[in-house]
């Protein structure tokens, strides 16, 4: 069975601005949610070091406001949001655990309706909107390949927030110190080793998940050809089509519907 496309019970008007956050750079645009394009252009600036709730709601309304945008906003962070609380922080300064994210949002927004989630599940929502179609059929575990891993599940389209298997144990390993990408940099493998990694940690999420199908996202799937052909794992490993583009559109449509996970 396939659901319909979020964007399908959209409104021409319904546009909003998201902005994903991000270890190394936080990026925003307004998009359009019919098409899931970018309008106009994408404003990236770098993370603040350290990058604290109040340093990252700074950069994060210097970005709207740059923009001139007063409506929707929605915001993706590496951290598991439940009830609007951050309850970890990756790549994050460690005093975004136990912050009230909507609260510290609209002190720096203002009266702007907001959306926060976990960057991998707004990822995931917009490949599943206007990406890799077999996202939105059967049990779907859409993954980014990044400083970390994200991970975001789907059955038949529907998101089930906040599950982070990039922390999950591979022969004692984190899964995301294994095989993100920053990995594959940090210890100056080639795309066929790296893939090696990558193939032991799908393996293990497909013999406790079994699902129909691997969507792998992040900056790295630009080049799926050069480490997806490696893969030895049986369940089929489809590329993401939105790219980086994803994390901005999965923000902005999380605002748009008021998504609140
Ligand atoms: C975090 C996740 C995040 C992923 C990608 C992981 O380290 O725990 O919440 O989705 O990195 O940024």
């Amino acid at each position: 069975m396939t659901s319909p496309a979020a964007h399908e019970f959209l409104a021409p008007h319904d546009h909003a601005f998201g902005v994903d956050v991000g270890g190394s750079g936080i990026k925003g645009a307004l998009v359009d949610p019919r098409s899931g394009e970018f309008i106009g252009e994408r404003r990236k600036i770098a993370t603040p070091k350290p990058a604290t709730p109040e340093a990252v709601a700074t950069t994060v309304a210097r970005i709207v406001d740059e923009a001139g945008w007063h409506g929707p906003v929605g915001i993706t962070l590496p951290s598991v949001i439940r009830d609007q609380i951050a309850l970890t922080a990756a790549n994050v300064d460690d005093s975004w655990i136990g912050t009230n994210c909507h609260d510290l949002l609209a002190r720096h927004l203002g009266a702007r309706s907001l959306a926060i989630l976990n960057d991998a599940d707004a990822a995931g929502l917009a490949e599943v909107a206007y990406g890799e179609p077999a996202a939105r059929s059967g049990s779907v575990i859409f993954l980014t390949f990044g400083t970390g891993i994200g991970s975001a599940f789907f059955t038949d389209g529907v998101l089930f927030p906040n599950t982070e298997l990039g922390h999950m144990l591979i022969d004692g390993t984190e899964a995301e110190h294994l095989a993100s990408s920053a990995a594959k940099d940090r210890d100056g493998l080639g795309f066929a080793a790296w893939a090696g990694r990558v193939d032991a940690v799908l393996s293990e999420f497909e013999r406790l998940f079994n699902p129909a199908a691997f969507i792998v996202g992040g900056g790295i799937s630009r080049e799926a050809d050069k480490w997806v052909p490696h893969l030895t794992v049986r369940t089929p490993v489809l590329p993401a089509r939105l790219r980086n583009r994803a994390g901005i559109v999965g923000a902005a449509m999380a605002a748009a519907q008021h998504v609140a996970p």
